[in-house]
């Protein structure tokens, strides 16, 4: 089964939406590892609640960035690990990493990207005064957030938004959207060909029927 190595910065709920999928038997995969850069991170509670090994690495221990990213590859290149899941992890991944997993290392954005990318991608959309935004799961690149897209979800942008609660309505969709992503692909049906990523179908299923729009303010409002 395919092994996940999930790398985090902080409260985790993306990790436990993983955990959860991968608990449940529907993510074809497993959480071999978490990779914090950070000791108090939320994070680490959740791995141990689910028995999960947990490691920190102090960026602050390594004379380069990259030399940091050599460490976190070598550790879960060791446990056999064959995606690297960034879940709410708040760094830069350098080229070690990349690597070391080639189209194997997939992140999750508050954001439609490319709109939005970098910190605080919900109140730069609030700032913006976008009336749709949503989030983004992507392969990284060594850019940042500019990898090639997977999977999108949209959210409407309310009048009376704030910062929380947008992330909120944004959060309770990551928390979809990346388990799927990773089922996806440990079905083997993510090709990549420059930045096009295709979800292919499987036998006997129908090509996607385009869906309902989200418009917002509503047709007829
Ligand atoms: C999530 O909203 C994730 O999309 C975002 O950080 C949050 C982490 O929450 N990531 C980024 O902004 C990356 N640029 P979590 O720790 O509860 O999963």
């Amino acid at each position: 089964m395919l092994k996940l190595g999930v790398l985090a910065s902080g409260r985790g709920s993306n990790f436990q939406s993983i955990i959860d999928a991968a608990e449940s038997g529907r993510l074809g995969a497993s959480v071999e590892v978490l990779v914090v850069d950070n000791p108090s991170a939320f994070a680490i509670k959740r791995a141990e609640n689910h028995n999960i090994q947990h490691l920190f690495i102090n960026p602050r221990d390594f004379a380069s960035k990259d030399d940091f990213f050599v460490k976190i590859a070598a550790e879960l290149k060791g446990r056999g690990v064959g995606l690297v899941i960034l879940a709410g992890f708040m760094r830069i991944v350098r080229k070690p990493l990349l690597d070391a997993f080639p189209m194997r290392v997939m992140n999750i954005h508050p954001a439609l990207l490319p709109s939005f990318p970098g910190l605080h991608g919900q109140s730069q959309t609030i700032d913006y005064g976008v009336k749709i935004s949503g989030c983004t799961v992507h392969f990284v690149d060594e850019g940042m957030d500019t990898g090639p897209v997977i999977i999108q979800a949209a959210v409407p942008v309310l009048p009376r938004d704030t910062e929380e609660k947008l992330s909120a309505r944004i959060l309770s969709l990551e928390h979809k959207i990346f388990p799927e992503a990773i089922r996806l692909f440990s079905e083997g049906r993510l090709e990549v060909e420059g930045r096009i990523v295709r979800v292919k179908k499987r036998s006997g299923q129908n090509e996607l029927e385009p869906e309902a729009s989200l418009v917002n303010p509503p047709l007829g409002y």
